[in-house]
């Protein structure tokens, strides 16, 4: 998303109006305030208005459905495909749990789906790159042991193809039985694309140790994944369980040069992690922004980076 931005308004919380940029595509003017309040959690200060850049609508798009026996083979593949160079709109990876999950909950319209890992990949541009490069990826995953290969015949086929990704997190919230405490975990990291495989692959395993129903899905291309951990928050010992992973998980990212969050951002739930992520003294910078736009924490107070109670008293 940020990559879209053009300039925003933002109003400070001193009540002063801002813009942090004018229009032209290039500019080396000034401090990237741009950039600096995306991101920032609304803790800078409100965006009341965003500028947005607009995309070419290709001329053709197509969705292809890739099966792996592992999710290892499916991440390797994503490894590859990247590292060929192959353009790709997007690539999804969703391990066999999310399948199943898809597959039991039917909200892709009655189609049923194999429960095993699926790469989701969306091609765009003309009509013979498009068909270029679907071979190119299926030249690639076969190399990495594919099973079945399906790609949309139609716009229709796309878009049912493609819906099994869009109804991933609404499925999973469906597994929910009423008035049992159940509920979903929702978190994600992302490290270099290289260590891709291994994280998935570990952090798998020790939610399937601790006998927790979780599921991965990624967005691959970014080394971004998430994992959804349906659990009963009511129960105290599985509630310690899931956070004991979620740590584990964020650690293990951390080690991988990785990052504690790819897009959910930093919140309440992971202050902590971003100390370890970037250090006391990366944090006090942060600390001193802060303290310069919004000296008595006014913008969503206590959230994303401070550490102690607020500078000042509040007025
Ligand atoms: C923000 O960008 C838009 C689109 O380029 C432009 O129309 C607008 O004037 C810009 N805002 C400012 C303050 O220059
Ligand atoms: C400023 O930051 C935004 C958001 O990260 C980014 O899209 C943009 O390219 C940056 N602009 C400059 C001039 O670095
Ligand atoms: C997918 O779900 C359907 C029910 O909606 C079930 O009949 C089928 O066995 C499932 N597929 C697999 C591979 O388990």
């Amino acid at each position: 998303m940020k990559d879209w931005v053009i300039n925003l308004t933002v109003v400070l919380a001193d009540g002063r109006i801002i813009k942090t940029r004018k229009r032209p595509r290039k500019s080396s003017a000034g401090y990237n305030l741009t950039g600096l309040f995306i991101g920032s959690e609304g803790t800078l200060g409100l965006v009341t208005e965003v500028t947005l850049k607009l995309a070419v609508i290709p001329q053709e798009t197509s969705v292809a459905v890739v099966t792996f026996p592992t999710i290892r083979d499916a991440a390797a593949a994503a490894s590859k495909v990247l590292r060929v160079g192959v353009p790709i709109g997007a690539m999804e990876i969703m391990d066999e749990i999310q399948m199943s999950v898809i597959n039991r909950t039917g909200a892709t319209g009655g189609k049923k789906w194999k429960e095993v890992p699926t790469m989701f990949f969306k091609f765009s541009g003309t009509k013979a790159g498009v068909q270029e490069n679907i071979h190119l990826v299926k030249d690639l995953a076969k190399a990495h042991k594919s099973q079945d290969f399906d790609f949309a015949a139609s716009g229709e086929e796309a878009t049912t193809l493609w819906s099994a990704r869009k109804e991933a997190l609404w499925s999973m919230l469906a597994m929910r039985k009423e008035g049992s405490g159940n509920e979903v975990w929702s978190t994600d990291v992302a490290v270099p694309i290289s260590r891709l495989p291994d994280i998935i692959e570990i952090s798998k395993k020790e939610m399937d140790d601790l006998g927790l129903f979780a599921s991965v899905l990624g967005h691959i291309g970014d080394g971004n994944f998430h994992e959804s951990i349906l659990y009963n928050n009511k129960d105290p010992v599985e509630r310690a369980r899931v956070e004991e992973c979620v740590h584990r998980m964020v650690d293990r990212a951390l080690a991988m040069e990785g990052t504690c969050t790819g897009e959910h951002g930093i919140g309440l739930g992971k202050k902590e992690s971003l100390i370890k992520e970037l250090g006391l003294d990366t944090i006090g910078v942060m600390k001193a922004i802060k303290g310069a736009l919004d000296p008595y924490w006014l913008m969503n107070p206590g959230k994303h980076n401070e550490m102690a109670s607020p500078p000042h008293e509040p007025y």
